[in-house]
C-alpha cells in the first residue's frame, strides 16, 4: 500500500499527541455552559481526524457532516450556497467549529465559513489538522492548527489521492505528485 509514499512527514504517534493537545485547546475555548457546540466537518478528508478529535473533547456537541464538491481544475468552487442548508437549525445561535483536514489555498474554508455565518451562529472558529504555511490569504484563518507543513502533496490519516491512502496511518508525501497538480477527492 505504501509503495508510493516517498517519505513519512508525520508519524501516527506524533499526530496522536497533537490531536490530544488540540482537543484540550478546544475544550478550554468552549466552556460547558456556552450556547452549545456544533462541529461542522468537511467530508471526506477530515473523517479520521474528526473521529479522533471529538472523542477527546469532553463537551456536549452536535456533528454536521458536509460535502464541498471539488473544484474542476482547482480554479473555481463549483458548489453554491446549498451545502449547509440542512444544518441551519444546528448553527443558529450556537458555537460552530469547522473542522477540515488541511488548509491549503483557503478556498474551501472561506466558502464554508461564509455560509455558516449566514445562519447566525454565536461564533465561528476553524480547526485544521494541517496548514500549508503561507498559502491561504491572510483573511482566511484557522484558530486551531495541528501542524504547519511545507507545500507538498500529502496523503494518509484521511487524506487521499484518487480516493486511496485514506487509511494509511501516518501522513506521508506521495512520490511524483506535486502539490499544485495533486487533487485529493475531498
Ligand atoms: P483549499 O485549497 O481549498 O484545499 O484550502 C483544501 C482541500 O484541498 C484538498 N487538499 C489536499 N488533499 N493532500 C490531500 O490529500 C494535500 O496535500 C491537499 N491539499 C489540499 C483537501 O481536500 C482539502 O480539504
Amino acid at each position: 500500500m505504501d509503495d508510493r509514499i516517498e517519505r513519512i512527514l508525520l508519524r501516527r504517534e506524533q499526530i496522536d499527541r497533537r490531536v490530544s493537545e488540540l482537543a484540550s485547546e478546544i475544550a478550554a475555548t468552549y466552556p460547558p455552559d456556552g450556547p452549545g457546540l456544533t462541529i461542522v466537518a468537511i467530508l471526506a478528508g477530515s473523517i479520521i481526524f474528526l473521529a479522533d478529535l471529538i472523542r477527546r473533547i469532553p463537551r456536549a456537541m452536535k456533528i454536521g457532516l458536509i460535502t464541498v464538491s471539488s473544484y474542476p481544475g482547482r480554479s473555481t468552487m463549483s458548489q453554491g450556497p446549498v451545502i449547509l442548508q440542512d444544518l441551519r437549525g444546528e448553527i443558529e445561535g450556537r458555537d460552530v467549529l469547522v473542522v477540515d483536514d488541511i488548509l491549503d489555498t483557503g478556498r474551501t474554508i472561506r466558502c464554508v465559513v461564509d455560509q455558516v455565518r449566514q445562519f447566525g451562529p454565536a461564533s465561528v472558529r476553524v480547526c485544521v489538522l494541517l496548514r500549508k504555511a503561507g498559502k491561504a490569504p491572510a483573511d482566511v484563518r484557522a484558530d486551531f492548527v495541528g501542524f504547519d507543513i511545507e507545500d507538498v502533496f500529502v496523503v494518509g490519516y484521511g487524506l487521499d489521492y484518487d480516493d486511496l491512502y485514506r487509511n494509511y496511518p501516518h501522513i506521508g508525501v506521495l512520490a511524483g505528485v506535486t502539490s499544485q497538480a495533486g487533487e485529493g477527492s475531498r
